[in-house]
């Protein structure tokens, strides 16, 4: 088959809407001031095939269901909501926001959870979103709500339950019968140690920006890391953009190379969804390259100085962005299906049009 041919329209399709969501939001950062509060001036167009009360008569009770189950979930482990907002990531970098990521046997799945690079990806998340599936589908008597639209809806109440802003979420998403396979994986999200360049190369990919990359990097705000994904930072020689006291701070986590141990992302208020995390890299206490690289480069030096200094600011570009990337190559209409098992593709479903998902697969990037 001419992979590169028959992906090209749709490719082109993406990158009409892409540029579509780009403009709108953007001016969002020159609002005058009497503007901070008021998020829907700032939301980017909805996706074709989603909207805000897609399952208005089909569940009601749909975004309810989900937030207090995340409520209750997130109260009794607070690391939950690190692990729920981590998978929408990984869902809409790898393949786009059609839960491929939680497919078992997919490349980000609970099957592999090993595939580089090392994306640690809790298994207490991956059984929250089944059992959200398996609660709408009781209260909406049968299978309606997509694990993408569980996936989005989840990561949002994640924030707000940990303290962060609240922003609506298009639904109508449509769940992928395609694995992403360990190459999608590797082309789409950037290793820790990746710098701005690389960074922005990937997120510009997918029609995001600076300011993107730099709010949705917030998202370390919360969860924890393992040694190996910053020892290199240690290890023969310390990284010199790191400050001396947090560098004692990390050889006391990870004292040689290959300790299997974790840290807070955000050593301040590890729990808390804040905007610590941009307070941190001004002081030098940013713990991935990638974290730090953006207050260390020029391009988004700017934008971390303003997300530090003001939580309004963070919050509010982080709503926009997570609206922008909740809608990377979504299906919608009659693409894919609703899975009945969040963990399966629905059995004796031909699996749907290999073209978009290849032209999705070859784009994204990050977390
Ligand atoms: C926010 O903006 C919307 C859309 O322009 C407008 O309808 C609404 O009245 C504004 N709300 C406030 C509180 O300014
Ligand atoms: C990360 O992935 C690499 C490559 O597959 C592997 O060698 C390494 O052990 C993994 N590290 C962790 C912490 O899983
Ligand atoms: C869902 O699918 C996974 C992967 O195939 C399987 O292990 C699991 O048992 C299924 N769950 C249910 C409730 O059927």
């Amino acid at each position: 088959m001419d992979r590169a041919r028959s992906r090209a329209p749709l490719l082109a399709a993406a990158a009409i809407l892409l540029l579509a969501m780009a403009s709108a939001p953007l001016a969002a950062t020159s609002e005058p001031e009497e503007n901070v509060d008021n998020a829907s001036l700032q939301q980017p167009p909805v996706a074709p095939g989603l909207s805000f009360d897609f399952y208005r008569r089909s569940c009601p009770r749909a975004e309810t269901i989900v937030r207090d189950f995340v409520k209750d979930a997130v109260r009794r482990d607070i690391g939950l909501a690190a692990g729920l907002l981590r998978l929408h990531f990984h869902d809409c970098f790898v393949q786009g926001c059609d839960a491929s990521v939680l497919l078992d046997g997919s490349a980000t799945g609970p099957g592999e959870q090993q595939a580089p690079p090392n994306l640690t990806l809790r298994p207490s998340a991956f059984k929250a979103i089944n059992d959200i599936r398996d609660r709408l589908e009781r209260e909406c008597r049968g299978p309606v709500v997509s694990c993408s639209d569980i996936l989005a809806l989840a990561a949002r109440d994640s924030v707000v339950f940990s303290g962060g802003p609240s922003y609506p979420v298009p639904l109508g998403r449509r769940d992928s019968a395609h694995f992403a396979t360990p190459q999608d994986v590797l082309s789409g999200l950037p290793a820790p140690s990746s710098t701005v360049p690389g960074l922005l190369n990937v997120v510009r990919r997918i029609g995001l920006d600076e300011a993107d990359l730099v709010a949705l990097s917030g998202g370390h705000t919360i969860g924890l890391a393992h040694c190996s994904s910053f020892e290199d930072r240690l290890f023969p020689r310390p990284d010199p953009t790191i400050s001396p006291s947090f560098l004692g701070q990390l050889k006391n986590t990870c004292p040689a190379k290959g300790v299997d141990r974790r840290r807070e992302l955000d050593f301040r208020t590890p729990n808390r969804f804040d905007n610590k995390y941009y307070v941190n890299l001004v002081n030098r206490e940013g713990l991935f390259v990638s974290d730090q690289d953006l207050f260390t480069n020029g391009a988004t030096r700017n934008i971390v100085g303003r997300f530090a200094q003001s939580q309004k600011d963070f919050f509010r570009q982080f709503g926009v962005s997570m609206v922008k990337m909740g809608q990377i190559n979504v299906l919608t209409g009659s693409q894919g299906q609703i899975r009945r098992n969040c963990s399966a593709r629905n059995p004796g479903t031909v699996p749907w049009s290999d073209v978009l998902v290849e032209a999705a697969a070859e784009s994204l990037g990050l977390f």
